[in-house]
């Protein structure tokens, strides 16, 4: 069982030594491994049950880490790194010969993220090489937001989990496509689409998802919570299904006499994304059969909460 605990030093021993580290980010929890070290890499995969076919994101401690992982970065990557880094975003871009084909899964770009939490950056910038570190949830699950959550999942395929506190933001990072004429996101997640298009202006929207998504992990089926989700009008859902033990994932209103998760009872998107990922696992411990939930309004984070809720329904 992997060991929980603050410690950066022994964080970063594991990882020199080509293990594999559970880090705290303030999107989710990472699973982490020296993404110079092939074997670490392979771990990863094997633990994450992940198909090789789902390149990683590589983390950076610091902006000019890029340069070398690149063959170069256009003006609007530069543009978005001077607004948003560190931050929830991840930007895709052609890739140099220093990010393998394992982690990139052979496509000629990559994923890069420069992340904002205090103990990551203290970690990170205690390392000679970057961190490739996937969600840390068995593949095809939700993300984990809490150490506990990591423990639980995946606690015996790990050596050690970096207990950085609750995930302030709850919902992976936005990524951004930055290697055509125009900058796309592939992903909606904790950077709001509204505050990119505030830097750099219009963006496309490319989230489409299906069996071959332009961001290989963002399968239809992704993000599936163990118990069936229905997705729609929480009373009209309630009414069609009377038989069933029901659940409620509600985004403000309160439900007596349903086991019920408010994501946020003052209607914050924010404090939802917060809470979403957790208010979907609490499900597991309740007596319930069906999960109903509704859609939160679709501006800022709520666009990445829907999008969570859309690929869990189905
Ligand atoms: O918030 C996050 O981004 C978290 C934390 C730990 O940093 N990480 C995360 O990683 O969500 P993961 O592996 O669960 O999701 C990464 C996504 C996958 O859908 C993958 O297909 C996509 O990024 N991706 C990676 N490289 C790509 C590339 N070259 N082109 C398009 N999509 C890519
Ligand atoms: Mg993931």
């Amino acid at each position: 069982m992997a060991i929980t605990g603050t410690d950066i030093n022994q964080a970063a021993a594991v990882l020199k030594a080509g293990g594999l580290v559970a880090i705290p980010t303030e999107t989710v929890y990472g699973l982490a491994a020296n993404a110079f070290d092939g074997q670490a890499v392979l771990k990863v995969f094997t633990a994450k049950n992940r198909p090789s076919f789902d390149p990683l994101i590589t983390h950076i401690a610091r902006p000019e880490a890029l340069a070398p992982l690149v063959t170069h970065i256009p003006a609007t990557a530069q543009a978005l790194i001077d607004t948003f880094w560190p931050g929830p975003l991840t930007l895709v871009l052609p890739r140099s010969a220093k990010i393998s084909d394992l982690v990139s899964s052979g496509l000629d770009t990559a994923a890069f993220r420069m992340p904002r939490h205090p103990l990551l950056q203290a970690l990170l910038t205690r390392l000679d090489f970057p961190l490739v570190a996937p969600s840390a949830n068995p593949f095809g699950y939700v993300s984990p937001t809490s150490a506990a959550h990591v423990s639980h999942q995946l606690g015996n395929k790990i050596d050690y989990i970096l207990d950085g506190g609750p995930s302030k933001i709850g919902v992976e990072s936005t990524i951004v496509r930055c290697t055509g004429r125009q900058p796309e996101v592939l992903r909606l997640g904790g950077l709001a689409v509204e505050d990119i298009e505030a830097a750099i202006g219009k963006v496309a929207i490319n989230t489409a998802s299906g069996s071959r998504p332009s961001a290989p992990g963002m399968l239809l089926t992704h993000y599936a919570p163990a118990k069936e989700l229905l997705l729609g009008n929480i009373e009209e859902l309630l009414g069609e299904n009377p038989q069933r033990k029901i659940g409620i994932l509600s985004f403000r209103k309160k439900y007596p006499g349903y086991p019920n998760f408010v994501l946020s009872a003052q209607g914050s998107l924010t404090e939802a994304a917060s809470n979403l990922f957790a208010g979907l696992r609490w499900f597991e411990q309740q007596d319930v059969e069906l999960i109903i939930t509704e859609k939160v309004p679709d501006t800022g984070l709520g666009r990445a909460i829907n999008d969570r809720l859309n690929r869990a329904s189905r």
